[in-house]
């Protein structure tokens, strides 16, 4: 055998002696990719394309960038990479009207998975998820939070809950009575661990082009849901999460968020970043009047959280969680 036909000179030449191919990236692609990035970008904060880099310096570059490598690279033989994460997360919109009909098999355990592999405090993972597609159910749990057609109509509802059920159950199977389960902060990492997840959900159902909206209104009546849901004491929903084909004849558009100076403070909070509130306010309000909603942004916030009447039914959390085995001292 000569020292070129040696199997490991074949199997595994030095990296560095194969010529590498030039991948082909067109200018062309290039333009293409940033003008979608900075729309993106200005869509996000109600801008103008040319002021994208001023609303958000450097991310309109981050997302070309993410977009070249999500096209590109990490899949052989596949036409297109995939979404970019970023660009599934600017891209962001709650989806409310849905097509019939139930979704593939694969796509909830799909976004079980996402949501799993969000990070959990102390891996404790005290969440999980409930996953409605039963149409009589469906209805009663719509009904429950506040009638919302989108929940009655959607193929599929994830109801989060906050878990400290199943490590009572542990704990029990030990001999051992979990006395922090009790405590506040036990539910706030509960309900953490389950915002997380659903978050990852959420992300991960988008970027395989299904659209999501929140359920906040599944904690309107705790104890009914969680009898609907069957809930073991310890365990409380959390948000609910809609997910379906979105229907293109109803197809929402970007919602601006806030300038980043009103919510970006640098090193100590300043009070004073309240001020580029007003920068908003033409740009969400005109969002708002195009949607047929009435009043401004800011006026909506502060009638939201006026008096507890407009909580409906959630001013009483506290006496809910109590109830439902979640003490919260
Ligand atoms: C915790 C939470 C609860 C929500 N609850 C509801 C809800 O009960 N009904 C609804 O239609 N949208 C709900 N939403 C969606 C918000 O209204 C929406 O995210 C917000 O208006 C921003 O719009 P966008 O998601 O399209 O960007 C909820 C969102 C969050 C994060």
């Amino acid at each position: 055998m000569t020292e070129n036909a040696t199997p490991s000179a074949v199997a595994a030449p030095r990296p560095s002696s194969r010529p590498r191919p030039a991948r082909p990236t067109p200018r062309v692609a290039a333009d293409l990719r940033d003008l979608q990035a900075l729309a993106r970008v200005a869509a996000r904060y109600g801008v103008r394309p040319e002021d994208a880099d001023d609303a958000a310096p450097g991310v309109a570059s981050a997302l070309a960038r993410a977009l070249a490598t999500s096209r590109a690279a990490a899949h052989p033989g596949a036409p297109d990479g995939g979404p970019a994460v970023l660009d599934v997360q600017l891209g962001h919109r709650s989806v409310r009207a849905f097509l019939p009909g139930p979704l593939e098999p694969w796509v909830l355990p799909t976004v079980v998975a996402a949501a799993q592999s969000a990070p959990s405090s102390s891996n404790l993972q005290l969440w999980s998820v409930v996953a409605v597609t039963d149409r009589e159910r469906l209805a009663r749990v719509a009904a429950l939070a506040g009638h919302q057609e989108h929940v009655r109509d959607a193929p599929l509802l994830l109801v989060w809950v906050a878990d400290v059920a199943r490590a009572r159950q542990l704990g029990a199977r030990d001999g051992v009575e979990l006395e922090a389960a009790g405590y506040l902060e036990t539910t706030v990492v509960a309900f953490l661990d389950a915002a997380l997840a659903a978050q990852n959900a959420v992300v991960a159902a988008e970027s395989l082009g299904l659209g999501t909206v929140y359920v906040g209104a599944v904690r309107n009546h705790p104890e009914d849901l969680a009898a609907e849901l069957g809930l073991p004491p310890g365990a409380v929903a959390v948000v609910g999460l809609a997910v379906g084909h979105p229907d293109p004849d109803h197809a929402p558009r970007v919602k601006p968020r806030l300038p980043q100076d009103a919510v970006l403070h640098r090193e100590t909070y300043d009070e004073g970043r309240v001020a580029h509130v007003a920068d908003y306010a033409p740009r969400i309000d005109a969002f708002y009047r195009d949607e047929r909603l009435d009043g401004s942004w800011s006026r909506r916030v502060v009638d939201r959280l006026r008096g507890g009447g407009s909580l409906k039914g959630r001013e009483r959390l506290r006496e809910a969680l109590t109830a439902l085995g979640l003490p919260s001292r």
